[in-house]
């Protein structure tokens, strides 16, 4: 089968890694891409904003299923355009991606299926939010409605930060995802990723995760896309992964489907581990980045099969196998990130640091100018590895990176401590 894979960050090179290796698999075309996945599948530059541009490619190379990475173009309706052209894909329609596009429809579906997340409100206008929040104990939460690439959150810690994040949503600095604002109640606990394949029906939990979204070690500084993640997640114990499947994921399911807006795809729970046991801070409805990065390099069981499944709703006859050991990846990134990071820096070293053993790199945003690699993004490199224990994992992934010459980047030096300072306690 030939296969696209849209997207270009680690994410799509990890999941362009694991369907390489599937037997099912004649030819792999990603677009846009990036110089990691060129080496291992022909990137074109299409625009998945162009739903006409994606289908012809797909009818002139004959490709039988395309993969949707990111979630713009799950919410501007892809999935939707390809199924009208007959075209098989994973990833959900525009209507059910508003799980990830609106946090207002996510907080009414809970609050109507009674799924357990933070007491919120929805406003449309600052003079109403700032009447609320004035009742509201701090610290407070105050979201963007819409997609606003990681900076529509702000956790306040005072009343002024929590009225300038409305103010700034009102304003338009975010665009139209800041038009409305959710208000909600700050909830305490240790966070977790939770993915789900659900086939519109059927779900299957994947492994757990976890990530770090500070810049800074000892996850402090700026919050980012994600700067490192490792599998397996030791907060979440078979009995939470249960309790989650039981009370959050099973219960999105069934209420996407009697809204006649099924999920088919990958759900992602972003998840508050509280004293009252696992609430959702928030849904995304595509892989996690680098969460995909850890849980690929684990997945012994063919990830095509899998994705072909949850696109045919046979997922409930089907499961998945996972390597024992544990995985960790450690993002590297460009210098200024994630204000506005360098580009165009050379990284060498990179084919040394691959050979040490258990080691993955996956490219994040990196361009080729000739036979050098430069930095072409706020991400740029994902150095992943696994081990017989996330310790050993992360060993490996630093001593990967000892050996990469890139002055114009930088990474957190401590990635997997959480999960590393509990195992050292008996
Ligand atoms: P989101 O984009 O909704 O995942 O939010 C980004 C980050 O803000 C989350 O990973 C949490 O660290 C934090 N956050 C969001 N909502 C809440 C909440 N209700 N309580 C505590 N922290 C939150
Ligand atoms: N790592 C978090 C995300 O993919 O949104």
């Amino acid at each position: 089968m030939n296969v696209l894979l849209i997207g270009s960050g680690g994410r799509e090179h990890a999941l362009a890694w694991a369907l390489t290796a599937s037997p099912l698999l004649t030819a792999l075309y990603c677009c846009p891409g990036n110089a990691g996945i060129a080496e291992i599948a022909t990137c074109l530059p299409l625009d998945a904003a162009d739903h006409e541009a994606v289908i012809w490619f797909c009818r002139v190379h004959g490709i039988g299923f395309v993969v949707i990475g990111p979630e713009a173009p799950l919410v501007s309706g892809l999935a939707d355009a390809l199924a009208a052209a007959k075209i098989k894909c994973f990833g959900p329609s525009r209507l059910a991606a508003q799980l990830e596009g609106s946090k207002g429809y996510t907080k009414d579906l809970c609050r109507e299926f009674h799924i357990p997340t933070a007491a919120y409100e929805r406003f449309k206008d600052a003079a109403s939010a700032k009447a609320y929040l004035a009742r509201q104990p701090l610290p407070i939460v105050v979201k963007a409605d819409g997609l606003a690439a990681g900076k529509g959150v702000v956790v306040a810690e005072t009343r002024g930060e929590a009225e300038a994040h409305i103010d700034a949503c009102f304003a338009g600095s975010l665009g139209a995802a800041g038009a409305e604002v959710v208000i909600e109640a700050c909830m305490v606990g240790e966070e977790a990723s939770f993915f789900a394949l659900v086939d519109g029906r059927d779900c299957l939990a994947l492994a757990t995760a976890q990530d770090h979204k500070r810049a800074g070690n000892g996850d402090t500084g700026p919050n980012t896309g994600g700067m490192g993640a490792y599998s397996p997640a030791p907060v979440m114990t078979p009995a939470l992964v249960e309790r989650t499947m039981a009370e959050i994921i099973r219960p999105t399911v069934a209420a996407m489907a009697k809204r006649g807006t099924p999920f088919k795809g990958v759900l992602f729970a972003g998840l508050m581990i509280t004293a009252d046991g696992p609430q959702l801070i928030e849904y995304n409805t595509r892989f996690g980045d680098p969460e995909t990065q850890v849980l690929m390099v684990r997945l012994k069981s063919d990830l095509l099969a899998a994705l072909i499944a949850t696109a045919d709703g046979v997922l409930g006859t089907f499961d998945l196998h996972w390597h024992t050991e544990a995985a960790l990846t450690v993002v590297m990134a460009a210098n200024g990130y994630p204000g506005t990071p360098e580009k165009g820096s050379e990284i060498k070293g990179l084919a040394e640091a691959a050979k040490t053993p258990g080691v993955e790199i996956f490219h994040a945003g990196t361009r080729r100018d000739g036979s050098r690699l430069l930095a072409d993004g706020g991400r740029v490199l994902n150095v992943t590895a696994r081990g017989a224990t996330v310790a050993q994992a992360q060993a490996r992934a630093y001593a990967a990176i000892a050996k990469i010459d890139w002055p114009g980047g930088f990474c957190r030096s401590d990635i997997g401590w959480r999960a590393i300072a509990r195992g050292k306690v008996p």
